[in-house]
């Protein structure tokens, strides 16, 4: 096969791209290892920023968005029980986040590329990139036991934190940046009514808990718990005791208990990795940089990388420019780095870390109340978590 553009990986950043670039008539083929239900049917991201929506809205993909997503103009902050609201809209001229899992949004993207015939290559095994620092590179794939080869143009490394094409990158041009933290997250979902029409981010003693939602019938709860905690050691009537603690007695009093239906641990991490291109390799999404979950950047940074990524190919491809593509990895990063500093400095004010003094709790709550009671910290704290604008393009 012979296409321009070969992307790997059809999770949000890959099926993201691959429609912007189909839309401006350029030939995409997407390879993704697992099946199309496999993808679908992870439970990740649960808000999306304006620039997400914007991008769903150029693709023409914003219907069910629009109809089901739930508009939030501000989140609540518990420090030990005690609740205070950030107004979003009132701090940053009116932006809000919207409510929709990523689910709900690879639905979307899955039943687009059926209709508008955008190739997808599901069960690829055994990917491997070649050539990528010339100008034919390509990829080579099993699939149902028959070896297949792609010649294209560009590769696009959409194949998330543990995919082949960062490797491909060599190790003296790679430069790698990592911290791991010494907690996870504890997610359930279950069918009931959430505790607020908002999110409620969570500072307690006992250790940080979430208050989320899918839907106004389903609830999305968190709570921090150690990396290797096991699953099944949380049954959900403690889970629901944990939560209730942490959250405290007056949304306690809110929280409708029920079976949850999904139950896992997500560890936390920082990392990044520079630059997100060699030769005609390009990174974006998971597989160039992880966030904590904390502020819930991680989706919505792959979808700023894959709109700017998606301007330069267009440029390249329309134009002959090749100004976007030479300056997408530092443009990239520029907003990358913004928000691992915004996810850290979230994460470092709302988790307990083991093994630290009363002094460092201090620090959170005096924090915590700062926050409470300035508009300028109120504000930082707004415009990041809404999202920073894209860096300029060339
Ligand atoms: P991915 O979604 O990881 O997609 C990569 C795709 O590439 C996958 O479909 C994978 O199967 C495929 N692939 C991998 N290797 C290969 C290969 N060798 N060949 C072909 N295909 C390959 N973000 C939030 O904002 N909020 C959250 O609550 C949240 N929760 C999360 C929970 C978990 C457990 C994880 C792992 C992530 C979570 N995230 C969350 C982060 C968010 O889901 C990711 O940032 C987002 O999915 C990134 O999209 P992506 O397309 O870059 O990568
Ligand atoms: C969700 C996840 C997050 O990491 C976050 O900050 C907010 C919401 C969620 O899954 O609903």
């Amino acid at each position: 096969t012979r296409c321009q553009v070969a992307v790997i990986g059809a999770g949000p950043a890959g099926m993201l791209l691959g429609h912007l670039l189909r839309q401006h008539g350029i030939d995409v083929v997407i390879v993704e290892r697992r099946d199309r239900a496999y993808v679908e049917g992870r439970v990740r991201a649960g808000i999306l920023e304006q620039g997400t929506v914007a991008l769903m809205a150029r693709l023409g993909l914003d219907r069910r968005l629009r109809r089901e997503g739930l508009v939030h103009s501000g989140t609540k902050l518990s420090v030990d029980g005690a609740v205070f609201r950030i107004d979003f809209a009132a701090l940053t001229g009116g932006a809000t986040v919207t409510v929709y899992g990523q689910q709900e949004v690879m639905k979307d993207l899955f039943d687009a590329a059926e209709t508008r015939g955008l190739d997808v290559v599901f069960d690829a095994e055994d990917l491997r990139l070649e050539a990528v620092d010339t100008d034919r590179p390509r990829v080579s794939y099993r699939r149902h036991g028959i070896d297949h080869v792609v010649d294209c143009d560009v590769v696009v490394g959409c194949d998330g934190f543990h995919g082949v094409s960062r490797a491909a990158i060599p190790e003296g041009v790679l430069k790698t940046f990592e911290r791991v933290y010494a907690f996870g997250w504890l997610g359930i979902l279950a069918d009931v009514p959430p505790a607020d029409h908002e999110l409620i981010y969570c500072s307690h003693e006992r250790g940080f808990a979430l208050a989320s939602m899918r839907s106004e019938t389903r609830s999305r709860y968190y709570l921090q718990c150690a990396a290797d905690e096991r699953v099944e050691d949380w049954p959900d009537e403690r889970f629901w005791d944990e939560l209730c603690g942490r959250l405290g007695p007056e949304v306690a009093a809110r929280v409708t208990r029920g079976p949850s239906f999904e139950k896992t641990v997500a560890p936390l991490r920082s990392f990044v990795a520079e630059p997100m291109r060699y030769g005609r390799l390009f990174l974006a999404g998971d597989a160039a940089h992880i966030v904590p979950p904390t502020g819930a950047k991680g989706m919505n940074l792959a979808v700023s990388d894959v709109t700017m990524l998606g301007e330069a190919l267009i440029d390249l491809f329309e134009e002959g420019s090749t100004a976007g593509i030479d300056g997408y990895s530092a443009r990239a990063l520029a907003r990358v780095w913004k928000a691992e500093r915004f996810s850290w400095w979230f994460t470092g004010l709302m988790h307990r870390f083991p093994g630290t003094d009363p002094f460092a709790r201090q620090m959170q709550v005096a924090e915590l109340d700062y926050i409470r009671s300035s508009r300028a910290a109120q504000t930082t704290l707004a415009e990041n978590y809404v999202g920073l604008p894209l860096s300029p393009g060339p």
